[in-house]
């Protein structure tokens, strides 16, 4: 079965709901038993069994179904938030005197978890380059537990070869997560190339309506043990109704994936041509420099991309071309129906050279012409007030 066909099937249960296409809302905490050996036989594996509304109730026993078949896992865990998921993994592996490896473009509140959450807990973080591949193993120790990825990396957007990342980490025993949020498992799925744990942020694609917020962490045989009992301890549970919600956001992730990917690519080659940008951070262009390991492991892009300016543009003149666009919402997060502009500013990594400013977009599902349009008076009438005004050269110039 191919995944737009999976999408539809998925995480469905018309016989025991008497022929409903989408599964109710089933909300609970008391989930009475008809007898004393099936509440025994309930309590005796509470994640798997209706046991009581912390452990899940149809609803989302049927989305982390879904979730795991989508990711080919052994195990899903649903939890409030990416973020969430996040680090409820980070610190389930985490043990004094340990060492992790965390990715240096990593999204900033992991960054921020590593450096209080972890560091409290006696975790030692060393941060690696995202183009280091098979590179990380000089960085490997004996007390190295977890190797952390997220590809493409947040707000620069480079891509990890997650082959030979999984390869070396496996080597030397310890685990490999990686943050699967920009691509889903629509256009890649982490668990083929040797990833450990899989991880999205489900208020982004999965969702897909800017309405809800979820985390998923899909798991391999491995890892699924030590992460389903940690889930427990936390007392880790979702919402019914979010559930229901992502359920039905699923059914047409492989369509709103597509329309992302056409929209984004067309703007993604179009914005590379003008004069004031310098490079279009999108691993789907030609030109971008993991172009080739996109190709090898990815089977499309979606709608999340930067934009870096030549570095005589002022960050000013940035602001004011968000201001400036009409169909662009300004907002954080991303993975809605809806396009977004913000201007981004990546932390000064030492493995990065430093940059012109920069814009960051999520191209939504409007018609793509408008949304072109949109960027093109927008930009056109920025740079004219700033050249008017003597600001579009201003503050990166030297
Ligand atoms: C790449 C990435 N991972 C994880 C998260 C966190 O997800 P959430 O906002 O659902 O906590 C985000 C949020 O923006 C993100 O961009």
């Amino acid at each position: 079965m191919k995944i737009a066909t999976t999408l539809i099937h998925i995480g469905r249960d018309t016989g025991r709901f008497e022929g409903l296409v989408n599964p109710p809302i089933c909300r609970a905490s008391t989930i009475l038993q008809p007898d004393l050996a099936s509440f025994n036989a309930a309590a005796s594996n509470k994640q798997q069994n209706l046991y009581y509304g912390r452990f899940g109730t149809q609803t989302s026993k049927l989305l982390e179904k879904a979730c795991c078949e989508l990711d080919e896992g052994h195990g899903a865990v649903l939890f409030p938030s990416g973020l969430a998921a996040i680090a409820h993994v980070l610190r389930t592996w985490a043990e004094p005197g340990s060492h992790y490896l965390v990715v240096d473009s990593v999204y900033g509140p992991v960054r921020d978890f590593c450096e209080n959450e972890l560091r409290r807990l006696g975790v030692d973080v060393t941060w690696y380059a995202p183009t280091s591949g098979k590179g990380i193993k000089s960085l490997m120790r004996p007390e190295t537990r977890l190797v952390y990825c997220e590809s493409p990396g947040s707000l620069t957007f480079e891509l990890q070869d997650l082959r030979e990342i999984s390869k070396v980490s496996a080597e030397h025993g310890a685990i490999t997560v990686a943050d699967n949020t920009w691509a889903t498992p629509y256009f890649f799925k982490p668990l083929d190339s040797g990833i450990d744990i899989s991880i999205q942020s489900a208020s982004k694609y999965l969702a897909g309506h800017s309405d809800v917020m979820m985390g998923i962490a899909v798991s391999n045989e491995r890892c699924w043990p030590m992460l389903k009992r940690s889930s427990a301890l936390y007392g880790n549970a979702v919402s019914p109704d979010d559930c229901y919600t992502v359920l039905r956001g699923l059914r047409t992730l492989g369509v709103r994936l597509d329309r992302h990917y056409s929209n984004a690519l067309q703007i993604a080659t179009w914005l590379s041509e003008r004069e004031e940008v310098s490079s279009v951070l999108y691993p789907a262009l030609e030109t971008h420099p993991d172009h080739a390991l996109w190709q090898r492991d990815f089977q499309g892009a979606s709608g999340l991309l930067g934009v870096e300016f030549v570095p005589s543009v002022s960050s000013k003149a940035v602001d004011e071309l968000v201001d400036r666009l009409s169909l662009f919402g300004i907002g954080v997060s991303w993975g809605g129906f809806e396009s977004l502009a913000i201007p981004s500013h990546p932390r000064r990594s030492p493995f990065a050279a430093p940059r012109g400013s920069l814009l960051r977009l999520h191209i939504g599902l409007e018609d793509v012409n408008d949304l072109l349009d949109d960027l093109e008076s927008s930009l056109d009438q920025c740079i004219r007030s700033a050249v008017a005004s003597r600001d579009i050269f201003s503050d990166n110039t030297t």
